[in-house]
């Protein structure tokens, strides 16, 4: 698994023997309940002398074996699965349709529970000493108890869709396979009617058990008249690991940010490596272990296989990186955002406007290869995430700066002049080249600095010249280029620009329009963009702006020497109309900063240590008309 938990030798010991008699209480219960319920229900039709019941119970096979069922014979036959009962391999997927109503049974002979595992690879980059530390105690623990750890799983593939007659059903989700279990010989069929329920959820069920004999599975299409068709489903028992995976309370995936037609999503960082650590460039250098799934709220029917890898490859209509799937979305490793780590990035068009969609990650078997014979080769899903696309066209997504590499997200554009499919990156080059021109001049002046002398001569004792470069650059490129939304988008934080301006279709708005006031076009704030090459060179027409966050202008100010003449506005006199504040609110991005993503916190800001500070300042200098 790509994220083994880091338990120390003692704590994992802990958690092993605890297991340990977690699971052999659970499998007491387990084994003694519906051997009790069996015996009541069945017991008055089975005379409790007779060992070979079995054969009672079952007349297809009496037919055969009736004659010598005794004594060795009748030990033969417990070990044979009865007609109609379909043996399951180790990491061998069987795939089947089923009809509404109807229930098919599936056996995990003890051959192959006693039999060979199958070989797992390397995984992930990963700490590798504690992972092995970690299996070691695991195998251990197999050796100590009864039977072998087995997993039983499921993937619902196909769903059927609703009966249109019926009109309720148009906007549903079909209800969910049913999955049965029997332990023992006498149940070898175990359905509606007998066996242990395993919950499908989502399309997804797994059972896991210590066993030493045959394991009987039963699945059974639940009766409907809503929906019409088959479902179908793959169904795999494995020694080594579930074949098929679901973390789906396992958040893995976060939005960045979007525009009318495309989304930017990240998954966590994958380690927290240092740069100069084989870990982290193992990580950057593999090729991208995850996909996405992206599916329109609107198709609800894909929550009856939100858990299930082969379901939603079949449903979804939207997929980056998952081999199979016709159009492609990009998909790549990256380090950009906070922290500089590792992490996979996915960039998903073909979206509409205005609509919200669910976010699917998942991994393709066990990332480099996948299906028969491979330990967890049916793939693994996490948890959905939610995101929404933009209304209006004058907001572009703009990653992949080679300057301001830090910026991901929508930015002030003219779809006229800056096409939404090709038009990108001019537009890009045309942001990033003036933030770079920008920066070369303030090169200049840190040069004149004092920089690189003893530490009495330096002009803090805490930060130097590299601090007061990388300081200005986040400011610079948060500041230069704005987070743009939607003039529609009634946010608190958000400030209006260029209210005045023509849209970019030519029409104007008007006061009523917005509730306006006259001030408010009058006013430059309002009236502009707060970097004057967006008003000269594209012309977006109104939009609205996500303020850069105020502890960007501290953390310059602090960083810099004073010689350089940097201030920020003061509180009450132009501060608020420059900077935002950010949000104790993780999910919320209620100022821009460089690397924000939504639910993925910006906690380590330099707010608290600015804040303390900023009484110092006596002299407010507002710098280079980027108010
Ligand atoms: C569906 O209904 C039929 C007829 O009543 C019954 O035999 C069958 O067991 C039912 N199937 C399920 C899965 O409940
Ligand atoms: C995936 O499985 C294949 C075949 O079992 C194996 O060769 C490969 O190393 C595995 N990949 C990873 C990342 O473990
Ligand atoms: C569809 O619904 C109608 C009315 O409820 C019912 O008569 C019909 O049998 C249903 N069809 C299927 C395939 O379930
Ligand atoms: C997630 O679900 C698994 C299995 O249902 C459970 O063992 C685990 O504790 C859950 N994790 C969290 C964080 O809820
Ligand atoms: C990913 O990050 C989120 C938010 O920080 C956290 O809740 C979640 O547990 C992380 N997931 C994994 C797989 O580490
Ligand atoms: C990586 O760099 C850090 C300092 O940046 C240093 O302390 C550490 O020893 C380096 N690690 C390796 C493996 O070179
Ligand atoms: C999605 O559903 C909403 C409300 O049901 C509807 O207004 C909207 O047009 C639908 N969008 C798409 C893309 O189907
Ligand atoms: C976009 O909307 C159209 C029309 O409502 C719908 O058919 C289509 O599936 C939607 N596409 C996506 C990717 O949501
Ligand atoms: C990102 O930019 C680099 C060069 O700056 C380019 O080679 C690459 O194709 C770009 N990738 C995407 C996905 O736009
Ligand atoms: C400033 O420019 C010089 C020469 O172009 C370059 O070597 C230096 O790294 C730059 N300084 C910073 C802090 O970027
Ligand atoms: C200070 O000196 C170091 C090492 O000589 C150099 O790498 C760094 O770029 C210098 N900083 C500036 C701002 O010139
Ligand atoms: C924003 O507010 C205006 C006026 O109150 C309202 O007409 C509009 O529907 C709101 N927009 C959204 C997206 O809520």
């Amino acid at each position: 698994m790509p994220f083994p938990p880091k338990l120390t030798p003692l704590q994992s010991r802990f958690v092993a023997s605890l297991a340990a008699s977690l699971v052999l209480l659970a499998v007491y219960l387990f084994l003694s309940k519906p051997h009790f319920a069996y015996a009541a229900e069945l017991g008055p039709r089975i005379p409790p002398e007779d060992h070979n019941h079995y054969l009672i119970y079952d007349e297809g096979e009496s037919d055969i074996f009736g004659e010598g069922a005794q004594g060795q014979e009748a030990v033969k036959i417990v070990s044979r699965a009865e007609a109609g009962v379909s043996a399951l391999a180790n990491n061998a997927p069987q795939n089947s349709n089923i009809n509404v109503g109807e229930t098919q049974h599936w056996v995990m002979p003890k051959d192959v529970i006693d039999g060979p595992g199958g070989t797992t690879g390397p995984g992930l980059p990963s700490d590798k000493l504690e992972t092995r530390e970690l299996d070691e105690e695991v195998g251990g623990l197999k050796k100590r108890q009864d039977g072998k750890r087995v997993y039983i799983t499921l993937n619902t593939c196909l769903q059927p869709s609703p009966n249109t007659t019926d009109g309720d059903a148009s906007n549903s989700t079909p209800p969910q396979l049913q999955m049965y279990i029997s332990l023992s010989q006498s149940n070898q069929k175990p359905g509606p009617e007998s066996g242990n329920t395993v919950e499908v959820d989502g399309g997804y069920a797994i059972y896991e058990v210590d066993a030493d004999n045959d394991v009987f599975v039963g699945v059974s299409a639940p009766n409907t008249t809503q929906f019409a068709g088959i479902w179908n489903y793959e169904i795999a028992a494995s020694v080594d690991a579930p074949f098929h995976g679901s973390k789906s309370n396992v958040t893995n995936l976060h939005f960045v940010d979007s525009d009318n037609h495309a989304a930017l999503l990240i998954t966590n960082d994958t380690t927290q490596a240092q740069p100069n650590e084989t870990v982290y460039q193992d990580w950057m250098n593999l090729s991208p272990p995850w996909g996405v799934f992206a599916a329109n709220h609107n198709d609800t029917a894909i929550l009856g296989v939100k858990n299930s890898f082969c379901g939603l490859k079949n449903t979804a209509r939207l997929a980056a990186n998952v081999p199979g799937i016709e159009s492609q979305n990009v998909a790549k490793m990256t380090n950009r955002g906070l922290g500089g780590k590792p992490k996979e990035q996915f960039y998903i068009t073909g979206l509409n406007a205005t609509s919200q969609y669910w976010g699917f990650l998942v991994m393709n078997g066990n990332s480099t290869a996948s299906g028969n014979g491979v330990v967890g080769g049916g793939g693994t899903v996490w948890q959905a995430i939610d995101f929404q696309t933009k209304t209006e066209d004058n907001c572009a997504l703009m990653y992949n700066l080679s300057f301001c590499s830090e910026v991901a997200y929508a930015v002030p554009t003219n779809p006229h002049k800056f096409d939404p499919t090709t038009g990108l990156p001019g537009l890009a080059a045309l942001y990033d080249s003036h933030a770079a021109q920008m920066y070369q001049y303030f090169n200049y002046s840190l040069q004149q600095i004092p920089c690189n002398t003893t530490s009495s001569a330096q002009y803090s004792l805490a930060r130097n010249c590299d601090d007061c470069a990388r300081a200005y650059k986040q400011w610079l490129c948060a500041v230069t280029i704005p987070r743009c939304a939607d003039l529609s988008d009634n946010h608190s934080w958000l400030k209006p620009r260029n209210l005045g301006q023509p849209f970019v279709n030519g029409s104007s708005i008007s006061a009523s329009q917005l509730h306006v006031e006259q001030a408010l076009l009058n006013s430059v704030a309002t009236n502009s963009s707060r970097n004057p090459l967006i008003d000269e060179s594209i012309q977006p027409g109104p939009y609205k702006e996500v303020l850069p966050c105020k502890d960007l202008c501290y953390d310059l100010v602090q960083s810099c020497p004073a010689s350089l003449g940097f201030a920020c506005p003061l509180e009450g006199a132009g501060l608020e109309d420059s900077y935002g504040s950010r949000s104790n609110d993780s999910g919320v991005i209620s100022c821009s900063y460089l690397g924000a993503a939504y639910y993925l916190s910006g906690a380590e800001t330099m707010e608290a240590v600015a804040m303390k500070k900023v009484g110092l300042l006596v002299f407010a200098v507002v710098l280079m008309n980027l108010l």
